[in-house]
Formats: structure tokens, sequence, C-alpha cells
């Protein structure tokens, strides 16, 4: 739906004039422009588009041989018994972005046990820049671990290209216990949050910790030559302070993302903290200065650090915590539905903030996001998934948890690397790609 067709429905520009949200109003106020795309529902809406599924093609990745699978409505429900292969394709899913996957794999364990040793995910899309197919699979020179991208059906220049057309962020059941765990485990998630907004960051990281590896086995090794070991020090605090960066912007946005409509009504306000001495660094002093306190602290640290085996500082020390504001409850303390409900709700608000910044809202992969949650709690989660901005897709054993949605979901059955169309659920509609409500 565009104004074309609707010429009472008119954009009004973002404050500050630089972001085109969108707002529908029912007569052209001062300061509008005549609008794209639009969604055909809402009363306010922040999407000019949503990124869209349209086909997915498996071909020998986990336990599909082949699968040609096309989601029709706006959220897509995989049903099916434990081992039937719903978390195997929001994997797949997962893959069509940069970075390993929701299950973080070894490529190894890709392809299908019994195949070719070869698989490919294929998903066409339509997107901002049009329609894309996105591509990804095993290296035609048989490299097992190393996987290759497609884009519309040649090699990209670099994994940044298929990010700008595409985002995925997804919550799974190891995730139930992200904030009981380890740090590294809630900083890969802070990471892939970041990314979704800002593609340089996998970089910044990868060579912050590329950096500190080889630094790590200098010392290890006794070979503390000073200007191979500044070289690297100097790398660690170029690449640490811009990744602190990132990672400040993002909590920043998503702490500001504004609490309103049916979206956030069934979701606490959460606040994240960033525990983090570059980050406090930053706080207090610009960049460069930052850059050279990390650069100096890592210099004197050497001999601490050798003894220790790892540099004590860095931007791989970075942990985050998530706090329900409305309880003043701290994730790590939270019950398994109370930290799985805070999950959701900042997952839910970080696909709108996606939304708001590039213009489009990213594919939630959602894998058994009913579980540990009682029957209001799902309520608020169906709610939620009514009115979101984002294709989703997710997952669940049994069909009835289900069928508050089944006017506005559809659900497939999984069988045997299958899907089947379950009934009793919609049978969607070509996938528009206007935006939606929030
Ligand atoms: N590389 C593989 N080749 C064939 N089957 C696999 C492969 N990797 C995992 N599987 C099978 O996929 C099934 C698990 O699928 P999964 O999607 O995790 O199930 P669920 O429906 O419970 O989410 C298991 O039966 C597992 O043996
Ligand atoms: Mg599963």
């Amino acid at each position: 739906m565009s104004t074309r067709s609707q010429p009472d429905l008119w954009v009004r520009k973002g404050r500050g004039g630089q972001k085109c949200f969108v707002s529908i109003l029912r007569a052209r106020p001062d300061n509008c422009l005549p609008s794209g795309p639009l969604s055909p529902l809402g009363i306010r809406c922040h999407v000019r588009h949503v990124l869209r599924l349209h086909r997915l093609i498996l071909t020998d990745f986990r336990n599909y041989a082949t699968l040609t699978w096309r989601p029709r409505a706006p959220v897509s429900v995989l049903i099916g018994p434990n081992g039937s292969g719903k978390s195997n394709l929001l994997e797949a899913l997962s893959l069509l972005v940069p970075g390993r996957g929701l299950r973080g794999a070894r490529g190894a364990d890709l392809p299908r046990r019994g195949g070719p040793g070869t698989w490919a995910v294929a998903g066409k899309f339509s997107t901002l820049q049009g329609e894309v197919d996105i591509g990804t699979g095993t290296a035609p020179d048989g490299g097992s671990d190393r996987r290759v991208f497609r884009l519309d059906g040649t090699t990209p220049r670099n994994q940044a290209e298929i990010a700008s057309r595409a985002a995925a962020i997804w919550l799974t059941p190891r995730m139930d216990r992200l904030f009981q765990e380890g740090a590294s485990g809630r900083r890969r998630f802070l990471d892939r949050l970041v990314w979704a907004l800002d593609a340089t960051h996998a970089r910044e990281v990868a060579a912050h910790d590329g950096a500190m590896t080889q630094r790590n086995r200098l010392l290890a090794e006794g070979r503390a030559e000073p200007a191979w070991l500044s070289g690297l020090e100097d790398a660690m605090a170029r690449h640490g302070v811009a990744a602190t960066a990132a990672r400040m912007a993002l909590v920043r946005r998503l702490n500001d993302v504004p609490i309103r409509g049916a979206l956030y009504s069934a979701f606490p306000p959460t606040r994240i903290g960033l525990v983090c001495a570059i980050a406090n660094r930053l706080a207090i002093s610009p960049a460069l200065e930052a850059e050279d306190w990390l650069r100096a602290t890592l210099a004197a640290n050497r001999a601490r650090d050798a003894a220790s085996g790892a540099a004590a500082l860095g931007a791989h020390r970075a942990d985050m915590t998530l706090t329900d504001l409305e309880t003043r409850t701290e994730a790590g303390l939270a019950s398994t539905g109370q930290h799985k409900r805070l999950l959701i709700g900042l997952i839910l608000s970080h696909a709108r903030l996606i939304a708001e910044v590039r213009g489009f809202a990213p594919l939630l992969l959602l894998d058994e996001p009913a579980v540990h949650l009682d029957e209001d709690r799902r309520a608020d989660l169906f709610r939620a998934l009514r009115v979101s901005p984002a294709q989703v897709i997710m997952t669940g054993t049994d069909a009835e948890t289900f069928l508050p949605l089944a006017d506005h979901a559809e659900a497939w059955r999984a069988n045997a690397g299958e899907l089947r169309r379950e009934p009793g659920f919609s049978t969607g509609s070509p996938l528009s790609s206007d935006g939606g409500t929030c």
C-alpha cells in the first residue's frame, strides 16, 4: 500500500529531519511528504520497509536433503516433536547473515550426514534494495569449515555487503541461561545486537581479538620484542576503542527506545548496563585519549599478562547487565520465565530500533519462545507479535499453544526433513513488504 492509492496518508519527517520516520496521519499536516510504503494497519509506524523472506531452499543441510519453503504470513510457526528439524531450519536462516549462526556451529556439522558432504542454503528476500537472493554454503574448493556467500548469483566483495541488505536476530533455548553463565555468551549476544546496526562492528571485534591472541602468544613464548608488542597493543587499542564505542552507542539507543504501544505494554521496560573498563574511560574522555590510555596500560601490564596468560584489559573483557525497570530485578536473579520475558522484550525493542535506524526490521527467529512463559505472558508475547514490524519465524512442539495466533500466523509441521502446512492456521497471502505497525 502506498500513498499513491491512499492520498490521505502522509509521512512526517522525524525530529531533526534526518530520519524519515513514518507516521500515518489522516490529513496532510505541515512538514509532511507523500510517503513511500506504509502499513495498512498502523496508527504510528516507524518502518519504511520490512525485510521479507519469500522463499528458502535447503540442500543437504542438517536433516534436510532438499526443501523449498515459501512463508506467506507475517508470523510462521514451525511445529513438531523434538528432533524434527525445527531449530535446524531456524539455524539455516540465521546463516543467511554473516556470523556462525544461532548455534555457533562448526562448518563440519552442517552438511547432511549421509549426503555428498556439501550443503547450501538460499533465501529470496525483498529488501530495501529490491528483490535479493542470498546464498551460503560450502566453498566450491570444498574446505568444509569455510562457508561462502552468494549475492544475486555472484560472490559479494565482503560480508558487509550481505549485512547491509539483511539482518536477523534470534532467541534460542540456550539463551535461557544467558545471565547465569559466563560473560562471553553475553558479549557475543551484545555484539550481534550491535552488528545488526553497524556492519563494521564484527571486523573491529575480530581485529581486536586477533591482535590480542597474537600478543598473548608472544608473551607466553617470552618473545617480548617491544616493537612487535607495541604494534599489537596499538591494534588492540584502536579496534578495542572502536568496538566499545559501537557497543556503547547500541546500549544508549536501546535504553532510549520509547516504551509505548501494544508491543511495549506487554513487556517490562529494561535497562542494559555495559560493564567494561574501556567504556568507563570513553565516558569521561575522547576516543583518542582512551586509545592512548589503553595502549599505555597494555604496555605497562605486559609482565602481569604474561604471568596470567591473558590480557587483563581489552574489549574482550566487556560484560552486560539487564535490569527489569518495573521490578528492579537483575536478569541474573530473575526466574527462568522472567528471564525469558526480559530477553524477548529486549529483542523486540532491538527489532524496532533496527527498523527505525536502518529503515527495515530484521527477521526475528524465535526458537521455542513460549517455553517457560505462563499463560498470561504467552498472551503478551502473541499480542506483541501481532504488531511486530518484523517477519517472525518461531518454533514450538505443539500447535495448540499457538492457536490464539491462528488468524495471524501460519503453521508448518516439520517431519523427517519435510514441512507440511498445519490446518487451523492462517494460509497467509503473498507477504507484503510494506512497513508494519509498531
Ligand atoms: N548434519 C546433520 N545431518 C543429518 N541430521 C542432522 C545433522 N545435524 C543434526 N541432525 C539431526 O537433526 C535433528 C535435530 O533437529 P533440530 O532441528 O535440532 O530438532 P528440533 O525440531 O527439536 O528443533 C536431530 O535428529 C539430529 O540428529
Ligand atoms: Mg529445537
